[in-house]
């Protein structure tokens, strides 16, 4: 059922908020002070003892695996590896007992992070699974796990599952940064009020909905498009150009922006658009001279900046203005403006959205 949007895509992209929520529902509990999740609890001193945790999925699943490794890192100080599930599996991985394996996935089905997950078995660490379908392969062939909760996704192109996961991994990090000390008991408290306010501000950044159809009317034919971001939103920059070719076939390509000038930045022309996310908490002015960098070879900018910014939004052709949160958690704000560009863009094009070619939305052979 669309429930009156044109597409599953649109609708599950207008579910975020809720889908954020139901997430949450009974583990985020800012008055009290806690996170409860029953995977972690029963397993809490294998995360707390780990070495590293090695994190392994395929697609939008490994970028939410890309927020993890900054939040597992910044929040609670444990070293991460995020590993494409296919390179993983054949690349006879060095895997010890006291590493924890996450493996990310919608569907719970996919080939490649099956596999993974059965070889990290057998070389004797703790899987976690962070999956969507209950009952899934992936849920029960792992040790532990916990479910993201956000109802169907009937979209190939994955949207409420990508802020879904991250919202579970955003959980697990803090609860993690709680247990080690890594954060004040006062600062954790801060940050559950903090992500407890994700729904409300995922309801306001959907009110762009409107900028993008006209901005999208201006880059429905281009034929390439690169996407840059840092730290917490390079990740981002990754999503929004897979959405962007998924379902537009429009070529794309995500960069962290400082490695632009390794390379990318012979591809900027005045044909060329980059859609650079330049939130305040990103590395802002380092940002900024990426976009003068852009702007003096005649790139066309479309910026998502957070409200209330002047600097950037004077330099760019479009600057599409989001809420402010903290830094952890701008991923979950600043990836909803790409999916409505990519939706739009695909939508003039004449692209079957919900369901692209060659696309399937279960990846069960590799
Ligand atoms: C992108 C997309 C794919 C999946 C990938 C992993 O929009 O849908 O890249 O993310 O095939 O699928 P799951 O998460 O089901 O393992």
């Amino acid at each position: 059922e669309k429930k009156g949007y044109d597409h599953f895509m649109l609708k599950e992209i207008y579910e975020q908020p809720s889908a954020i929520l139901d997430t949450f529902r009974g583990r985020l509990l800012p008055n009290e002070g806690i996170i409860k999740m029953s995977g972690i609890e029963d397993n809490l001193s294998k995360f707390l003892n780990a070495n590293r945790i090695v994190i392994v999925a395929c697609g939008t699943s490994w970028h939410a695996g890309l927020v993890a490794e900054y939040l597992f890192e910044d929040l609670a100080r444990i070293p991460v590896e995020v590993e494409y599930a296919s390179e993983f599996r054949y690349r006879n991985p060095v895997i010890k007992r006291d590493d924890v394996v996450i493996a990310i996935s919608q569907s719970g089905e996919t080939a490649d992070t099956l596999a993974a997950i059965k070889l990290a078995k057998s070389m004797g660490a703790f899987v976690f699974g962070v999956c969507n379908v209950v009952g899934s392969s992936i849920a029960r062939e792992t040790n532990a796990g916990a479910y993201t909760h956000a109802g169907p996704e009937i979209g190939v192109a994955s949207t409420k599952a990508f802020t879904t996961q991250i919202t579970v991994l955003t959980l697990i990090a803090l609860r993690l940064a709680n247990a080690k000390g890594t954060l004040s008991t006062s600062d954790y408290k801060k940050c559950l009020f903090d992500l407890e306010a994700i729904p409300r501000r995922v309801e306001e950044v959907l009110d762009v909905n409107d900028q993008i159809v006209k901005i999208a009317e201006n880059y429905s034919d281009v034929a390439n498009c690169l996407y840059l971001g840092r730290k917490y939103n390079f990740p981002v920059a990754l999503e929004g150009a897979l959405k962007l070719k998924e379902i537009s076939y429009i070529h794309a390509e995500g960069y962290p922006a400082a490695e632009m000038k390794h390379g990318p930045i012979a591809l900027i022309d005045e044909q060329m658009p980059v859609v650079v996310i330049a939130t305040k908490k990103g590395n802002y002015e380092k940002i900024v001279s990426n976009i003068q960098e852009i702007k003096s070879r005649r790139g066309r900018i479309i910026a998502v900046v957070t409200q209330g910014d002047t600097m950037i939004k004077e330099m760019a052709d479009y600057a599409i203005e989001i809420p402010e949160t903290v830094e952890f958690l701008t991923p979950l704000i600043a990836t909803i403006p790409l999916q409505l560009l990519s939706y739009h863009i695909a939508v003039m094009r004449g692209c079957n959205v919900d369901q692209p070619r060659n696309l399937a939305k279960s990846v069960t052979v590799e």
